[in-house]
């Protein structure tokens, strides 16, 4: 059958992101000019997608804003004559035909799922944890599409990470089938030292067949009382078949600090627009000891993340 419909997922805390993401979603957060989940809806309609949909919670709306028209906004840049402007702030309400569910309780990312089943029906879907950025050296999820249709199976998408990165990631046990393919004969969230069965861990992308839903229903809360995909999975790879597809090409975590600011650095220095001049600054402040110091409050210093301390 053939993949007609995503569901992207963004209804998660984002506590690593706290306090800013009190009031602004974690999804929405910018990748050069644009919010980081246009980048999966763009993903999503690349290898053609006809309905995309959301997953969102309270304190979200700013999700459905962006992709909305916004006719004060238009107005204002035709009548200046903005039409480039205008072009761009056009683009994310015309890309796709987009729906959104809520998640009601943030009962983890195994529970957002399952809030769109009755979007998705008895179809195939992709699935996208937004956070997760990739190169696209190659069309992954086209590859994936056809790894599924070709071996009427589900399809992870996933990367051989280092051994000390293992147990931040949910881990397979694989059967080779072709060149980075494998059948997927069991799963580990984040495995302890020397627990791993492999050192391939899957990344935010997922070809699933609805079968998942079932699994999803039937999955008792697990780690932290969260409703967890890996477990679904497990249960599911008993009487489904589910593959591993090893992709080509970087992987951008998102979903931390470090992580956000680090793409935010690869995507700027490599953009033809900006990349020249900012090496340039970024080689100066390298270079300079001067050293500007945050905070202007009293907090204290994690590595180089600034952390506040509570006031009373
Ligand atoms: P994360 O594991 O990154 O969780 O979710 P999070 O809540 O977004 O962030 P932290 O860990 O608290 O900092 C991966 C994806 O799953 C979604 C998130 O929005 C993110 O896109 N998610 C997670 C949900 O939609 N609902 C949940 O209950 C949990």
């Amino acid at each position: 059958m053939k993949v007609r419909k995503a569901v992207i997922v963004a209804a998660g805390w984002g506590t690593r992101f706290l306090p800013l993401t009190k009031s602004q979603p974690k999804e929405m957060l910018p990748l050069l000019n644009k919010p980081l989940l246009q980048y999966s809806v763009e993903e999503a309609i690349a290898c053609g997608v006809e309905l995309v949909v959301i997953v969102s919670a309270k304190g979200k709306r700013s999700i459905e804003d962006y992709f909305d028209r916004h006719f004060e906004l238009e107005r204002m840049l035709e009548h200046s004559g903005q039409t480039r402007l205008l072009k761009e702030v056009l683009l994310p309400c015309d890309m796709a035909d987009i729906c959104y569910v809520r998640q009601k309780e943030q009962l983890g990312l195994g529970h957002a799922v399952l809030a769109a089943k009755r979007v998705i029906g008895d179809e195939p879907f992709i699935l996208f944890l937004p956070d997760d950025l990739f190169q696209q050296k190659e069309k992954v999820l086209q590859n994936m599409i056809t790894i599924s249709e070709q071996y009427r199976g589900s399809v992870l998408a996933v990367q051989a990470v280092s051994e000390a990165e293992v147990s931040r990631y949910g881990i397979i046990a694989p059967e080779y089938v072709a060149e980075r393919v494998h059948r997927i004969v069991g799963l580990t969230e984040k495995p302890g030292a020397g627990e791993s069965p492999s050192n391939l861990a899957i990344m935010g992308r997922y070809v699933l067949s609805a079968e998942v839903f079932d699994a999803l229903e039937n999955t008792p809360p697990g780690r932290n009382g969260e409703i967890q995909l890996t477990d679904a999975l497990q249960s599911l790879l008993l009487h489904h078949p589910v593959y591993a597809y090893e992709f080509a090409g970087d992987r951008y975590d998102t979903g931390s600090l470090p992580g956000w600011i680090e793409t935010m650095v690869t995507f700027a220095i490599n953009d033809p627009r900006i990349g020249p001049g900012l090496r340039e600054r970024i080689t100066a402040i390298l270079s300079s000891s001067s050293g500007m110091k945050y905070p202007l409050v009293d907090g204290e210093q994690d590595g180089n993340v600034v952390m506040m301390t509570e006031r009373r």
